[in-house]
């Protein structure tokens, strides 16, 4: 809880500091990759920084945690510090860190609000920074305890068992450990990270779905080549398309990822993807189909045509074993399907085309425009906000639920 003597402090420069958090995060990376040039090389994803993803985002959390001490000091973002948490604990994370951030961080806001940061402006910044640090580190020793891991051993080595090629731009890999530890086994709908070496010799992390439940000693992600269409390609997708092979080996993280299923509720669950977002989707059908699940279940897919669709064989597959489960997809490109599907319809997805479940809990993938459309009918159709998870492929932007 923040201080009497801080909160009003807080509430006066909550103004100034929000419109100048993004000079701010700006500033403040600069200085923490001059200072720390180390954290660059496998720790922050490159892309990220170069395209200011993370730098609005770690902006929105600043403001979204600063506004919920001051205007709802009994309740704070939960949704938030469990999306930055495990994202956190994915990549190794360390209590000792939080210093090195906050001494950037508290000497980025000096330098952009010079001298409107006078000493108690100061030390209330300081008492928000670390009540959000001490918040974050407790959440992330959980996390760590949980999987009996600590931050130095969250990464281990597996060995690429299979590489398959999806469609022309995704490919599945199938992992196998390659050392005796035991397999931290994962939660439907968790990611893992995975750290590659660039020809650099930077290693860069990036996130990745679980694309099916654990088969005893594998993992499974799949990987959409991103092309840049004017701006660089994807760097680590490429390399991973393009140089890794059957019998490689691959740096990744124990599974974690706050947006898991819940399938101890006894709700139906509909899931909607769009693209690439199915992976998460088809990691989680992939659990319940092995739980021999009898919930209700709708998968609602939108994509180009059917050929675009990834780990469509696995999908149906999975989608036939379960008893209570259906498929209705959307393709930019017509209405047709050789598939075995539900419900084929031709252009974008609308729900209002199929009958949703009662009491449904709903989790959607995919780009931000889509997830946000909808979201947004979900609402109109008083679906109430807490029923909606959603997963986004890269620093949360949206920050919808951030409640
Ligand atoms: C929780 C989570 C789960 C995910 N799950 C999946 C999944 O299952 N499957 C999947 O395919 N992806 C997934 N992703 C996305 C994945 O982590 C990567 O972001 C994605 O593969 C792109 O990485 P990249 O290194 O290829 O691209 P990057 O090199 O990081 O580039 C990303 C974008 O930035 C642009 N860019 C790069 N450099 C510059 C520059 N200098 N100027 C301007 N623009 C630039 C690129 O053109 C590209 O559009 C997930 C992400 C998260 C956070
Ligand atoms: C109170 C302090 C901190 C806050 C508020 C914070 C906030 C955030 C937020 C909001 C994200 C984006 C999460 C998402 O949307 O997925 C994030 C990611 C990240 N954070 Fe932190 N963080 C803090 C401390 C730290 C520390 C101490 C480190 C270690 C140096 C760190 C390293 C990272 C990294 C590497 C990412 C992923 C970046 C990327 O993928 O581009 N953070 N953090």
């Amino acid at each position: 809880m923040l201080s009497d003597k801080s909160r009003p402090v807080i509430e006066a420069t909550l103004p100034v500091v929000g419109a100048h958090i993004k000079e701010i995060a700006e500033r403040f990376y600069r200085d923490l990759f001059t200072t720390h040039p180390e954290l660059l090389d496998g720790t922050f994803n490159r892309g990220n920084q170069a395209q200011g993803t993370q730098s609005l985002a770690l902006a929105g959390s600043v403001a979204a945690f600063a506004t919920a001490l001051v205007k709802t000091p009994g309740h704070l973002p939960e949704n938030l510090l469990a999306r930055v948490a495990h994202k956190h604990a994915s990549l190794s994370i360390q209590p000792e860190h939080y210093k090195i951030v906050h001494d950037n961080l508290m000497s980025a806001i000096g330098e952009v609000l010079g001298d409107a940061v006078t000493p108690d402006v100061a030390a209330a910044w300081d008492e928000v920074y670390w009540l959000m640090a001490y918040t974050l580190i407790h959440v992330e020793r959980g996390l760590y305890s949980a999987r009996g891991v600590r931050p130095q051993t969250v990464r281990r080595k597996w060995e690429v068992e299979k590489k398959i090629q999806e469609t022309d731009d995704v490919v599945t890999f199938v992992l196998k450990r390659s050392d005796d530890r035991i397999v931290k086994p994962s939660l439907p709908g968790q990611y893992i990270t995975v750290e590659v070496r660039m020809p650099d010799g930077t290693r860069q992390p990036r996130q990745y779905s679980l694309s099916r439940a654990d088969q005893g000693q594998q993992r499974q992600f799949t990987v959409k080549r991103v092309y840049g269409g004017g701006k660089p390609d994807g760097e680590v997708s490429t390399l991973l398309h393009t140089t890794v092979n059957v019998g490689d080996v691959l740096t990744i993280s124990v599974p974690y990822g706050a947006l898991v299923l819940d399938d101890y509720s006894g709700r139906p669950m509909v899931f909607a993807s769009a693209g690439i977002g199915i992976t998460p989707m088809a990691g989680m059908l992939s659990h319940l189909a092995a739980a021999g699940s009898h919930l209700q279940i709708m998968l609602l897919h939108a994509d180009h045509n059917e050929e675009s669709v990834a780990l469509r064989g696995q999908i149906l597959d999975d989608i036939s074993t379960l008893p209570n489960a259906s498929i209705y997809v959307w393709y930019e490109q017509g209405a047709a399907s050789r598939f075995p599907v539900h419900g084929v319809f031709a252009g974008r997805m609308d729900i209002s085309q199929v009958r949703l479940p009662d009491n449904a809990s709903y989790h959607l993938c995919g780009p931000i425009p889509f997830m946000h459309a909808i979201r947004n009918d979900l609402l109109k159709r008083a679906v109430p906000p807490r029923d909606i998870q959603y997963e986004v492929f890269g620093p949360d932007l949206w920050q919808a639920d951030y409640d």
